[in-house]
C-alpha cells in the first residue's frame, strides 16, 4: 500500500486521483437543474444544495434519467454557515455556480427584507465559506433586470445600472459585494451572467419550468391557459411604444442559457478578477409573438384578456450579446418555436408539473 501510495505521489498523478468538484447552489431550481445536466454531460464532478424553497425533491430522479449519474446532493440554506462548511470540508469543491436566491419581483415589492437578507446575506455566507475553504471561482446568476429601464436597446454590459424593485437591487448589491471580494483578494475570478427572459424546458421532457404557487412570469401563465386551469392569459399592457403595443422581451431557451454557465466555468478557471456577460439571444419578441408562436407549437389556442400595464415593467428589454460570443466564446443557438415546443413538450409529459 505505501509502495504504490508513494508511487502515486511521487509521478504527481495523485491530482487525477481527486475528483474536483463544482458546487451549484440552488441545483433543483429551474435554471440551476438544467444547468446541472449540462455540466455533468460535459464531464464535471457536481454537488448540488437547495432548500427547496422553490423546488422539489424529484427533480434529481429526474436529472439521473436524463444523465444516468447521480449527484452529491445536500438539503441546506446558503444562510446556515455551518452547513455549508460540512459540504466544503466533505467534498474537493473547485468552483461555485450560484443560483440560490428568491426571485419573484413582485413577491420582492411586499417583502424587501426577506429578499435583503435571503439572496444578499445568503450570498455573503457563501462566499466567507467559500474563502475560509480557499474556493476563490464563481459564476454568478445575474438579471438584465440591473439595466432598470435603459434609455436605448440593445443592452451592452456598460450600459448604466440601476434597480426598479428590491429583487433587481439584489441582484445589482450582490454583483457589487463579488466585485469588491475580487478587489480585496485578487485571486478571486467571478462571472456575473445577466439573464434575459430564460423559457423552454429539457429536450426529454423530464426537467423543465413548474413554480410553486401562481407563476408570476409569462410562460408558465402560458402553460396554466395550454393546460385547461386558466381561461386565458392577461397581456399586461398593449400600449407600450412597440410594435404592436405589448412587452418586448429577449427570451432564450434554458439549455442555451445552461450552456452559457459551462462556458462562463471554463473562464473562471482561467482568468482571475469580475466580469459581467449579457445572456440573451440579442433579438426581442412582444408578448403577442411569444402567445402566437406558443400557439403553433402547442397546436392550442391561447385565450388573451388585454389588461393594464404592470407595475414596474419596462417597455422593451433585449441583449446585445456580442462580449460573450467574443469572449467566451457562447451564443444561442435554438430559437423561440424551440422554446415554446419544448415548453410544451414538458408540459404534456408533466400536466400536473413535478410531483414529489
Ligand atoms: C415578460 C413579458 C410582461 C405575464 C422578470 C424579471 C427577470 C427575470 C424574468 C428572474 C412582460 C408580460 C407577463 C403575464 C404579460 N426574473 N406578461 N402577462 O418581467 O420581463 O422579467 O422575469 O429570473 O429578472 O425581471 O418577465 O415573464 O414576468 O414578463 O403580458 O401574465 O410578459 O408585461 O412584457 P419580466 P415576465
Amino acid at each position: 500500500y505505501y509502495a504504490v501510495l508513494f508511487y502515486v505521489c511521487r509521478s504527481g498523478g495523485w491530482k487525477e486521483h481527486i475528483s474536483m468538484s463544482v458546487l451549484v447552489s440552488g441545483g433543483t431550481g429551474f435554471i440551476g437543474s438544467h444547468t446541472v445536466v449540462e455540466l455533468i454531460e460535459a464531464g464535471y464532478d457536481v454537488v448540488v444544495f437547495d432548500n427547496f424553497y422553490n423546488s422539489k425533491l424529484c427533480v434529481l430522479d429526474r436529472i439521473k434519467q436524463i444523465t444516468g449519474k447521480s449527484v452529491k446532493f445536500y438539503e441546506a440554506d446558503m444562510r446556515d454557515a455551518s452547513a455549508l462548511r460540512k459540504i466544503f470540508s466533505e467534498n474537493k469543491i473547485d468552483s461555485v455556480i450560484h443560483f440560490a436566491g428568491l426571485k419573484a419581483v413582485g413577491e420582492s415589492v411586499d417583502k424587501p427584507l426577506a429578499y435583503y437578507k435571503n439572496n444578499i446575506g445568503g450570498t455573503v455566507v457563501l462566499c466567507e465559506e467559500m474563502a475560509a475553504a480557499g474556493v476563490k471561482c464563481m459564476v454568478f446568476s445575474s438579471s438584465a433586470t440591473v439595466y432598470g429601464d435603459p434609455e436605448t436597446v440593445p443592452m451592452r454590459e456598460d450600459f448604466p445600472t440601476s434597480a426598479t424593485n428590491p429583487y433587481g437591487e439584489t441582484k445589482l448589491v450582490i454583483e457589487r459585494i463579488l466585485a469588491d471580494v475580487c478587489v480585496s483578494d485578487p485571486e478571486w475570478s467571478v462571472s456575473c451572467l445577466r439573464y434575459f427572459n430564460p423559457i423552454g424546458a429539457h429536450k426529454s421532457g423530464l426537467l423543465g419550468e413548474d413554480p410553486m404557487g401562481i407563476p408570476n412570469n409569462i410562460m408558465p401563465r402560458i402553460q396554466k391557459v395550454a393546460a385547461g386551469e386558466w381561461d386565458a392569459i392577461t397581456v399586461f399592457g398593449d400600449d407600450y411604444d412597440t410594435p404592436d403595443g405589448t412587452g418586448v422581451r429577449d427570451y432564450i431557451h434554458v439549455t442555451d442559457l445552461a450552456q452559457a454557465h459551462i462556458a462562463a466555468l471554463k473562464r473562471v478557471y482561467t482568468v482571475k478578477g469580475w466580469e459581467c456577460f449579457n445572456i440573451g439571444c440579442g433579438h426581442g419578441y412582444s408578448v403577442l409573438e411569444l402567445i402566437e408562436a406558443y400557439s403553433r407549437a402547442s397546436g392550442k389556442e391561447i385565450p388573451k384578456v388585454i389588461m393594464p400595464r404592470r407595475p414596474g415593467d419596462i417597455a422593451i428589454s433585449y441583449a446585445d450579446p456580442t462580449k460573450a460570443k467574443e469572449v467566451l466564446g457562447w451564443e444561442a443557438k435554438l430559437t423561440l418555436d424551440d422554446m415554446c415546443r419544448d415548453a410544451y413538450n414538458f408540459l404534456v409529459k408533466n400536466p400536473r408539473g413535478y410531483e414529489d
